[in-house]
């Protein structure tokens, strides 16, 4: 009899969650060396962790590893429609996890399985969104004094953090995983870039190819959908409200101008921006008929949904991840997979060969945590220079890439002042 507390869809879709998990841990050698090395030094022995984080198999990869480093662990998921639920079966069935995940899962059931994971009592917290800290210091304040600290994962969560610290609202410290090199710069431009378009692509099947296709910001994920958009031929728009981000899209070739001008020609929009209803009625009144609109920003709220219901006059569902709204004046604006991350809901998220990079940030900050946390202040850290370099040359290794080093004149050339032409 299973033992393992756990609210999922399906115990019997465990096989197939552990085939894939396995596929995507051959993509993962960084965090494979790390499994090695934590089963020896054991560096959470001892740690009770909590992980709010998509429940997809690079994260089953990731449980496993803090496991073998000695970790105790509870995971339940970061947005409803992001469980991938044959990883959330073989996570109970197979790797002996309780999860709380059901994809799909109402909001009451969604705040039900973080409570479950504050019930847990969690010395250490793991975020993707900031979820799980924001109900702990609202409600769950007499849990706090347990906790040594936390890591958050996404862009979105270290800015609900940084806020809390301003308002020296933060009660324990947190490493802002995002934030490290190997992190953002590989997960969120070649990660979000490569599956954004996966998921829309699965969610439609429209060629790109000579259509024009819009990104609403172009921070880090943006950067990566445009990019990856022009490769597919696609007249590529960037809209911003940032003067220097907007002239670096204008330098990397993009169109840039203000969605209400895009809207109007745009046969895809994508919002990534991690900001609240970029995409709104102005736009909706201008759009294209059959213009597709998506989001790979952290939260449903970066297109403004409950207007668009507003002014819909028949809202249909002619494929699986898309509602088609179409207007009193007829034309149809098509939404996919409810404004959520497009690429968890309609496709598989990131890559592992990314995640490989950011879970190793997760599991080497979960551990340097369990080890420094006590002497760290209340406050959002960022991860230390010493992992981003360890975690980069053991990527470097594991491609088969060798690199330059610096010789002894060069060392001392470059920290010195005295020498000039
Ligand atoms: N889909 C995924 O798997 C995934 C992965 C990583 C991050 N994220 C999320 O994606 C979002 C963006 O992350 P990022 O790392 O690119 O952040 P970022 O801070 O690098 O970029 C966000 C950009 O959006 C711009 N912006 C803000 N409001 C805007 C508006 N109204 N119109 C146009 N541009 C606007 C900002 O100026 C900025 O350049 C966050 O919510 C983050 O949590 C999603």
């Amino acid at each position: 009899m299973n033992k393992v507390r756990c609210d999922i869809k399906d115990h019997l879709l465990a096989d197939a969650g552990r085939n894939r998990i396995d596929w995507s841990w051959a993509e993962m050698p960084v965090l494979q060396a790390l499994h090695d090395q934590f089963s020896h030094e054991q560096p959470l022995a001892g740690a009770r962790i909590s992980g709010c984080l998509h429940i997809t198999t690079e994260t089953a990869n990731l449980a496993r590893t803090l496991k073998a480093g000695g970790a105790e662990l509870l995971l339940c998921a970061s947005n409803p429609l992001s469980t991938q639920d044959d990883v959330a079966a073989a996570l109970v069935e197979y790797y002996k996890i309780p999860t709380f995940a059901v994809r799909g899962e109402d909001n009451t059931r969604y705040y039900r399985h973080i409570v479950t994971a504050l019930d847990y009592h969690p010395q250490l917290t793991m975020d993707d969104g900031a979820d799980l800290v924001s109900e702990l210091h609202k409600n769950r304040r007499d849990l706090l004094s347990g906790v040594i600290g936390g890591t958050e994962e996404t862009t979105t969560g270290v800015i609900r953090l940084r806020a809390m610290a301003a308002d020296n609202a933060l009660a324990f410290p947190v490493i802002a995983v995002n934030n490290a090199m190997t992190k953002h710069f590989f997960d969120n431009r070649y990660g979000t870039g490569q599956s954004t378009l996966d998921g829309i692509i699965r969610a439609t099947n429209i060629l790109l190819a000579g259509k024009t296709f819009t990104v609403v910001g172009y921070g880090w994920c943006g950067r990566g959908i445009a990019m990856r958009a022009k490769g597919h031929g696609a007249h590529v728009i960037v809209t911003e409200v940032n003067p220097l981000k907007a002239l670096e899209a204008a330098m990397d070739g993009f169109r840039v101008m203000p969605l209400l001008e895009a809207a109007a020609c745009s046969d895809f929009i994508v919002s990534a921006t991690g900001d609240k209803h970029v995409i709104d009625r102005a736009h909706f009144q201008v759009m294209k008929d059959a213009c597709v609109i998506a989001n790979s920003g952290h939260f449903n709220v970066e297109i403004n949904i409950p207007v668009l219901q507003e002014l819909a006059q028949k809202i249909s569902r002619p494929r699986q991840f898309v509602e088609e709204y179409q207007l009193k004046d007829g034309r149809r604006i098509r939404l996919l997979a409810e404004g959520r991350l497009v690429n968890l809901a309609a496709a598989e998220g990131h890559p592992a060969t990314v995640m490989d990079m950011s879970f190793a940030n997760q599991a080497l900050s979960l551990a340097y945590l369990w080890n420094n946390g006590k002497n760290l202040e209340n406050k959002v850290y960022s991860v230390p220079d010493s992992i981003d370099t360890q975690i980069a040359t053991m990527k470097l290794a594991a491609m088969g890439v060798n690199i330059d080093t610096l010789t002894q004149e060069q060392q001392a050339y470059l920290s010195s002042w005295k020498e000039g032409t």
